[in-house]
């Protein structure tokens, strides 16, 4: 597996990441059709990349396998303004490889490196990433609706 710099280039990807997190269940409320529609869930990646976004591709035999990117958004996970919210995906094909736990550790270097004092997310308490995000140190801060808003003092 090699890790890289998500760029401009990796858009219709990232859209198939989004599209996992949002389905994460294994029930298809969206495609792409519906999450550039919905507000809610396009503001992740709506004029990616911005100035001020940051991500990272794994890439296995040359092909994407997953993502983290972050952004200042009024997402789900919305803590402060200079606090980014994070996204995570991970191709059905390449899960329990250990790629999520690679890409957000990655992730987690690329916001120390740029100087931010907290990363947040939003996460059901049943996705099994909520035990990634707390292995890696993240807290629970709050709840929306029926996520929880996770926070990592970097
Ligand atoms: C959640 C997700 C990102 C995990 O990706 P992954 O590459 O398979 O995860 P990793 O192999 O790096 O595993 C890291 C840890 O996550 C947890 N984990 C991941 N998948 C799990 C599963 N199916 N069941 C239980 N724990 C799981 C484990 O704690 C694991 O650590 P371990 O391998 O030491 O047990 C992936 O399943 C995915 O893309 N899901 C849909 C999108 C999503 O839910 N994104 C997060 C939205 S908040």
């Amino acid at each position: 597996m090699e890790l890289r710099p998500a760029t401009a280039a990796d858009l219709p990807f990232l859209i198939e990441m989004l599209l996992e997190a949002c389905n994460w269940d294994g029930t298809p409320w969206y495609d792409e059709v519906k999450v550039r529609a919905d507000e809610n869930a396009w503001r992740y990646l709506a004029d990616w990349p911005r100035a001020t976004d940051f991500g990272v591709v794994a890439e296995a035999d040359g092909v994407p396998a997953g993502a983290a990117w972050a952004r200042l958004v009024r997402g789900y996970g919305y803590v402060a303004d200079d606090v980014p919210e994070l996204t995570l995906g991970v191709s059905p094909a390449h899960r329990r490889q250990g790629v999520a736990r690679a890409v957000l550790s990655e992730l987690i270097a690329q916001a120390r490196a740029a100087s931010y004092k907290r990363l947040s997310l939003s996460v059901d308490p049943d996705n099994p990433a909520r035990t990634l995000y707390e292995s890696l140190g993240f807290l629970k801060v709050g709840v929306v609706g029926t996520s929880d808003t996770m926070v990592l003092d970097l």
